[in-house]
């Protein structure tokens, strides 16, 4: 049975569609900064020969282009025709393909994937998308497979936790703010994704982590 949307949900779909239809011509160069994070994401991942992977929000395919330079069978979801289709002009991999889907409601069956990445995409999401993109995440990865986040965090420091989130909400949604302040990691372990390792990025600004799905 559909699940009924929320208002906020509503709205979230709305502007997410409209935004990354105008953003997709130019958000590899916005997306600029993120790019040392790529490879990192996949030195932690640290995924066996032929693992199958999912890039979950996959924009126009950075984050799964990097999986795929390294061989791995690689599928990338977006919400975002016009984002797809940047990555798909872009692809040179065979064994990376790209569909249209809702990450909340992944079209792929139980356990399909040995490691589920998304990366710099809870951000731009409200709470209760975030909560059922996890739980779809954990569904279509293997018992044991690897999930991986990569987005923003705050660093440790009171003066560069002030100057990055004061710089950083000046071009990110709104969601950021909650975001950056709620609890990333109990989310994940709630959701049964038990943390392994994590990683500080982008001068504190960004973080990933890696999690070892625990589902039964
Ligand atoms: C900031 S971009 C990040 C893209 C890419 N992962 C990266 O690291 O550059 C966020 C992406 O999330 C996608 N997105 C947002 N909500 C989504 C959803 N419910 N299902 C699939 N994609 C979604 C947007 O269309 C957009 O392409």
């Amino acid at each position: 049975m559909e699940e009924k949307l929320t208002d906020e949900e509503k709205e979230y779909y709305s502007l997410t569609r409209k935004a990354f239809a105008a953003l997709a011509p130019f958000y590899d160069i916005i997306a600029a900064p993120f790019s040392g994070v790529r490879d990192r994401v996949v030195s932690l991942t640290n995924a066996q020969e032929g693992a199958k992977i999912l890039d979950v929000a996959t924009g126009t395919g950075k984050q799964a282009f990097a999986f795929a330079e390294k061989g791995y069978e690689t599928v990338g979801i977006d919400l975002s025709n016009a984002m797809l289709n940047v990555a798909k002009k872009k692809s040179k991999f065979k064994n990376a393909r790209f569909e249209v889907a809702d990450a909340t409601n992944l079209p792929f069956e139980d356990n399909s994937f040995d490691v589920s990445c998304v990366s710099f995409a809870l951000h731009d999401m409200p709470l209760s998308i975030r909560k059922k993109v996890l739980r779809e995440m954990v569904r279509v990865t293997r018992t044991k497979g690897i999930i991986v986040v990569a987005d923003y965090g705050l660093p440790e420091s009171k003066i560069s936790k002030f100057l990055i989130y004061h710089f950083t909400v000046l071009f990110e949604a709104e969601y950021y703010k909650d975001f950056v302040r709620s609890d990333l990691e109990p989310l994940l372990n709630r959701n049964r994704i038990k943390i392994i390792e994590k990683v500080t990025v982008l001068h504190g600004a960004g973080r990933i982590l890696k999690g070892i799905n625990n589902k039964l």
